[in-house]
């Protein structure tokens, strides 16, 4: 891992601790590098009406959004188990509007090595901003 990579991870592990996961108990802190040079996170925050619960990726888009900044120029996931965490189908989708194909993503379990990808790898031939007339 590089220092950008052990930054996000830290920040990440940091906000997976408040992850409010009572029905999954599947913790998940997400990180999120913008170009204004500054580190967002989120966890994910579950709900008794389980479709309205949000994933960590969300929230750390969210809080990047808030603090004005708009391009991710690199990602970190962090979540339970052995194998790597991956961004969802949606939140694939949701990063893809504020991150270049090329934007590097890290995902990582609590054990076992993790997956170095692409936004690009993860969501092929997708759809973004730019398709919109
Ligand atoms: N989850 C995330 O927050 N991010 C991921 O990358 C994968 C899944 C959450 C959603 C739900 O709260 C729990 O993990 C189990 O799916």
């Amino acid at each position: 891992m590089d220092s950008v990579d052990q930054a996000l991870f830290e920040a990440a592990q940091k906000v997976r601790a408040n992850a409010h996961v009572p029905y999954s108990k599947f913790a998940v802190g997400a990180a999120v590098l913008a170009d204004d040079g500054k580190i967002y996170a989120g966890c994910n925050v579950e709900n008794a009406a389980y479709p309205q619960g949000c994933c960590a990726e969300a929230s750390a888009i969210s809080q990047m959004v808030g603090q004005g900044a708009k391009r991710i120029t690199r990602v970190f996931v962090v979540g339970p188990g052995t194998k790597p965490v991956t961004p969802c189908g949606g939140c694939r989708q949701r990063l893809r509007e504020f991150a270049a194909l090329d934007v590097p993503i890290t995902c990582l379990g609590e054990d076992g090595a993790p997956l170095h990808t692409t936004l690009g790898a993860l969501l092929p031939h997708s759809f973004g901003p730019e398709f919109l007339l």
